[in-house]
């Protein structure tokens, strides 16, 4: 014991963000390269998209070559967000992801959709509230609802199978329901349901049909629905490159505008921009936004990241171009992981979008609890030196499944990490 902290900071000395970030640093030290480290690691377990990076950094160096930067930069800002950059924002998100019209009084920003996470819960929940989460899910929403503002996770169980999610996702009103009655025998209050779309880490989306009666179902029961669509824009294409079907949680929020119903939103993924941080809150209800302006200081984006990346949200020539050819690099690297797999029968779920391959590697497994999944998700990473991410934290039941992200490493090195994966699997079945 730690006699210099506090309670609660001697409790974060001891509690990881992420269990497999130790291994993922020191890995780092030692990456694949095709002719100067062949054998090199291959990390493939952080939620980055490094694809589209060249023609952002591209833009944004003319930007700061060319343009001077405005006074406004230098001082202090609303702490909602510069007024300027949220008219852009609210002009980015009403064209591109939600496709209605929203105003920007209805925006809060802050660093990355973890600080959003955390500061929209504290203002929602009180402590030893619960949010209820479809499993599985981002495992680091524990630590953002938890470590300041104490709410408390419960993990909605929809399928037995991965199978079961390959038609969009199963969640319906008689989990939530079931969720629902057993927080409250627990003595809890079910404050939050978190919805994450296009999922994390299964890629799956609700249909409209679906997020409407969720949302009557929780508008009903006084609980808050937040959906998360910070992979909106970052959708896999068919095989004539055309959209899937994804229709925006915004466009019920405008219809109904209720003061149950909220959205997230950042641009670490669709922009390939994490290092940026900015993450996005909207909501109709006043209330959460004046408490959000009040508690938001020390969360607050740079105002000089607010002013470039401003200019490019409302670059209306060269967005359509970066999005869509974004998602045609996503999709290609898609296809390099789930083609391998299809071939070497692994089952994965068949992702509308996100960043991720959600991979069922079961049959490799030689003891179907916690450390058996342990052991076989560091066994192919010890005979491969390809990193996934470990399944803990998702909170779904079962082993062996495994969270492989596709846009993180360009794609000759996911092929090569595909080519590792094929062999261990081979040396295995033999
Ligand atoms: C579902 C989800 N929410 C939030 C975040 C955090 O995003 P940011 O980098 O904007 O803080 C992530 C990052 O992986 C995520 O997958």
């Amino acid at each position: 014991m730690n006699h210099t902290l506090s309670i609660r900071g001697q409790k974060a000395v001891d509690q990881v963000l992420r269990s497999d970030f130790e291994i993922f640093f020191e890995a780092s030290k030692d990456l694949f390269h095709p002719t100067e480290n062949p054998d090199g690691k291959i990390t493939l377990n952080v939620a980055e998209n490094v694809l589209s990076w060249p023609s952002l950094k591209d833009k944004i160096e003319i930007i700061t070559l060319t343009q001077s930067i405005p006074d406004w930069v230098a001082g202090y800002t609303s702490c909602l967000g510069n007024p300027d950059f949220l008219e852009s924002l609210a002009g980015f998100l009403s064209r591109y992801l939600f496709k209605c019209e929203i105003p920007s009084e209805t925006l809060g920003i802050s660093a990355g959709a973890t600080a959003i996470v955390e500061v929209t819960s504290w203002i929602l929940c009180d402590r030893g509230d619960i949010a209820m989460i479809p499993a599985p899910s981002y495992p680091v929403y524990t630590m953002d609802i938890g470590n300041k503002g104490g709410v408390e996770r419960y993990d909605i169980i929809s399928h037995n199978d991965i199978s079961d999610l390959n038609q969009g996702h199963p969640l319906s009103i008689k989990h939530l329901s079931k969720a629902y009655n057993e927080i409250i025998s627990a003595g809890k209050r079910p404050r939050m349901l978190i919805l994450t779309a296009p999922d994390n880490p299964t890629g799956t989306v609700y249909s409209i049909s679906k997020l409407k009666e969720i949302t009557a179902w929780c508008i009903g029961n006084e609980v808050h629905l937040v959906v998360n669509e910070i992979y909106g824009l970052s959708l896999i294409l068919d095989n004539e490159e055309q959209l899937p079907e994804f229709i925006s949680f915004a466009t019920i929020m405008e219809e109904m505008k209720s003061p149950y119903l909220h959205l997230w939103y950042s641009l670490s993924k669709d922009l390939g921009i994490s290092g940026f941080r900015v993450g996005v809150v909207h909501s109709y209800n006043n209330s959460l936004l004046k408490a959000y302006d009040n508690l938001n200081a020390p969360h607050m984006v740079s105002n000089h990241t607010q002013w470039m990346l401003g200019q490019i949200l409302s670059d209306d020539e060269f967005l359509p171009s970066y999005i869509h050819e974004n998602q045609k690099r996503l999709t290609h690297s898609f296809r390099i992981v789930t083609d391998k797999l299809d071939a070497l029968s692994i089952p994965y779920v068949n992702a509308t979008g996100s960043l991720f391959v959600w991979l069922d590697m079961s049959e490799f497994i030689q003891e179907q609890t916690p450390e058996g999944d342990h052991h076989l998700w560091m066994d192919i990473y010890n005979k491969t030196g390809v990193l996934l991410t470990p399944g803990d934290g998702f909170g779904h039941e079962g082993y062996g499944l495994f969270r492989l992200v596709y846009s993180c490493v360009p794609s000759d090195h996911l092929k090569e990490a595909m080519d590792r994966i094929e062999t261990y699997i081979q040396s295995f079945r033999t």
